[in-house]
């Protein structure tokens, strides 16, 4: 996989208000939501197709361009905190379908399990579709969800994961095992403790979003 930090002022700001430990719990989510918008921006530059023709405007013909509708567009948060990373999706991408996916990781064995599995049995022909995730710590959980896609038939290039934080063995597993992919992060952090924490991250994303 090819991972891509933006190099972007938004974006360094947005991982340092979610860094900050005195960063209160609504205020946490938003900046989570204003960072997956940004990322999901960046992740759509040269990926998403356009379709071009002529609009009338008040005052004359434009040549325009438009976001293909017939091109499927699916988001899949994977709960919870998956959910405030992908707040902004549907309003920076004009026609995309949501599939929640709930995983959670177990303290102890840091192995993941699926709560939650509203995947359709088939993506439709094509589709484009971002996992949004706000960290890759062990990978497990990032892995799991991929594998659901792979089971579906969806390409590693159909897909772009979009996450706040990621640790490099996450990012070292998902170059191994699904060559091709896209990862966009907001920060690579060197550390991962023996409890599965990115350090020094954000602290448990889940928890800090939702209280
Ligand atoms: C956290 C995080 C990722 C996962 C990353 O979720 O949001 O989904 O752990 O860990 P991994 O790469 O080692 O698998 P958690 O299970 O805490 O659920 P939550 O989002 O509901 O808090």
């Amino acid at each position: 996989s090819t991972v891509f930090v933006p190099a972007h002022p938004l974006i360094k700001h947005w991982v340092s208000v979610l860094r900050n430990e005195q960063t209160p719990c609504p205020i946490f989510r938003n900046a989570m939501a204003e960072l997956g918008r940004l990322l999901m921006y960046e992740a759509s530059r040269d990926w998403l197709p356009t379709v071009s023709g002529e609009i009338q405007s008040p005052l004359g013909v434009a040549s325009v361009e438009f976001i293909d509708p017939r091109e499927p567009v699916a988001v899949i948060p994977i709960l919870r905190a998956g959910l405030a990373l992908a707040e902004h999706a549907s309003s920076i991408l004009p026609a995309t379908k949501t599939y929640h996916l709930g995983m959670s990781r177990d303290e102890e064995t840091l192995q993941p399990t699926i709560y939650l599995n509203k995947l359709p049995a088939k993506f439709a022909e094509g589709s484009k579709v971002f996992v949004v995730d706000p960290m890759l710590a062990t990978g497990g959980t990032i892995v799991a969800a991929l594998n659901l896609l792979k089971d579906r038939g969806v390409s590693n290039k159909q897909i772009k994961v979009i996450s706040a934080c990621s640790s490099p063995p996450a990012l070292e597993k998902l170059s191994e095992q699904f060559p091709g992919l896209q990862v966009y992060t907001g920060i690579i952090d060197p550390v991962l403790n023996d409890k599965g924490f990115i350090i020094p991250g954000l602290g448990d994303a889940g928890d800090r979003s939702y209280g």
